[in-house]
């Protein structure tokens, strides 16, 4: 099939990648032009493991190509994406200026002649396919055209392997030339029940409705083991007693400083924008928000009880800038919050990242040292934090740990260290809701 998609940022470049490994002919649309010619070099713009060798492969192939404009591509598609930034606006809503001006220029592309499927890939507030469609029509009202929602799933760090082996296709329409279409447009991904049909306005509150569901989770599991804390209790265990239940399952399970990225909390707070607007308050969303808002302040909590209130000039080493690993995305990543506060408090702060390193600067404060290796950032601190647990950091042996340091103390924000062994060595360890 041939495809134009317009927007190339995570889900519009990676699924541009992927339909064309998949053998359809794609068209990736960007209004940037730096940014297409370093896509037509074969250059991705993100990093993210295994999306620049199928970019180069595909490319080289002839299937996929980068163009500024739609107009040309459009109009001989059999589907058309739009996977354009949906930003967070002031008051927690969906900014939907980019997709509506795209569906704009759709509505001017398409010719009166032929059948058209426009698909939002971006996540968009429920009734956006009417919208989308409206406009279309305010441009040209002869045009044959479905506008559908296909949700994509993909994680950062993993987008690749998510788009190319999801658990669910989501085809949100109700007109059935565009179903059979995109069934079709899908077959080589899913079949049978991993296929999921509804309507256009369902399929977009899936999407809502999966990413809340996933930030609740992980704000229950922080806050379970905020109380275990208080109890006595540790969270590995309570997670291990009630993971095992099929119906919780052990997955996004994990307790530490809470969520980041692009999605869980632009769309939390965009789920609530949307349910307030229709006079609903949605108590269960407004308090997954206030728990994760919180909880990247632990170990600002921490180090003030660990050194009598005053953090003045200690040497506090940061291991993890991006909002998790395998990505350099550092969008509402909580190392931000983090090391703000720490400077505000007057300590001194060294912080690395294998990745996000570059990406990170302009949200840091200027005195804070980026260094190149893991091991320069705890030389003589008085106090390690683990913000985001990178592999090479999990490797980390407590002992020369120890050794490289002034002080002992080790604030690990996501559990990911072994906790025993850390204590064994001598290290003050602190987890989160990790009693022993
Ligand atoms: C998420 C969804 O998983 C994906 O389906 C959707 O399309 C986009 O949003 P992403 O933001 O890339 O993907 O990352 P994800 O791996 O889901 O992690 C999000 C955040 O939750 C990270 O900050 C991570 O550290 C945190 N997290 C995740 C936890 O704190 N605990 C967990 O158990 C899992």
């Amino acid at each position: 099939m041939k495809l134009t998609i317009v927007g190339t940022g995570y889900v519009g470049l990676v699924s541009g990648v992927c339909f064309s490994e998949l053998g359809h002919e794609v068209v990736c649309i960007d209004k940037m032009e730096d940014k297409v010619a370093q896509l037509r070099s074969g250059k991705s713009p993100i990093y993210e493991p295994g999306l620049e060798e199928l970019l180069q492969k595909n490319i080289q192939a002839g299937r996929l190509t980068f163009d500024t404009d739609l107009s040309t591509s459009a109009p001989s598609s059999d589907v058309i994406m739009i996977a354009v930034g949906t930003p967070q606006a002031e008051d927690g809503s969906a900014d939907m200026k980019y997709v509506h001006t795209v569906a704009k220029e759709i509505g001017q592309a398409l010719p009166s002649t032929g059948q058209y499927v426009v698909v939002n890939k971006s996540t968009v507030p429920v009734g956006t396919a009417d919208q989308v469609k409206e406009i279309i029509h305010n441009m040209n009202e002869d045009v044959d055209v479905a506008v559908c929602s296909v949700p994509e799933f993909l994680r950062e760090g993993s987008a690749v392997k998510d788009t190319m082996n999801p658990d669910r296709i989501v085809i949100g329409t109700s007109i059935p030339w565009a179903k059979a279409r995109l069934v079709q447009l899908h077959e080589k991904l899913a079949t049978g029940d991993k296929i999921v049909i509804t309507n256009e306005k369902s399929a977009e509150m899936i999407k809502y409705a999966a990413n809340s569901f996933l930030a609740t989770k992980i704000s229950f599991i922080n806050e379970m083991a905020n109380i275990s804390e208080h109890v006595g209790a540790n969270i590995d265990d309570v997670v291990r007693g009630i993971g095992s239940d099929r119906r919780i399952s052990p997955h996004f399970l994990n307790a530490g400083l809470g969520y980041g990225g692009s999605c869980f909390p632009k769309d939390v707070k965009a789920l609530a924008n949307m349910a307030e607007t229709h006079n609903y308050e949605p108590q269960m969303l407004y308090a997954a928000d206030r728990i994760n808002e919180r909880q990247r302040f632990k170990p600002l909590d921490q180090l003030l009880k660990k050194f009598n209130g005053s953090i003045e000039g200690k040497q506090i080493a940061i291991l993890g800038l991006a909002f998790k690993p395998n990505t350099d995305d550092m969008r509402y990543a909580p190392s931000i919050d983090i090391i703000h506060e720490l400077v505000k408090a007057g300590s001194i702060v060294r912080a690395h990242d294998p990745i996000a390193q570059n990406a990170a600067k302009p949200f840091l404060p200027n005195n804070v040292t980026l260094v190149e290796t893991m091991e320069e950032t705890y030389a003589h601190a008085d106090a390690v934090i683990l913000i985001t647990e990178w592999a090479e950091y999990k490797s980390i042996d407590p002992t020369d740990l120890l050794a490289q340091m002034r002080g002992n103390f080790v604030i690990d924000g996501r559990n990911a260290f072994d906790a025993d062994a850390y204590k064994n060595a001598g290290i003050d360890y602190y987890g989160i809701g990790r009693n022993s």
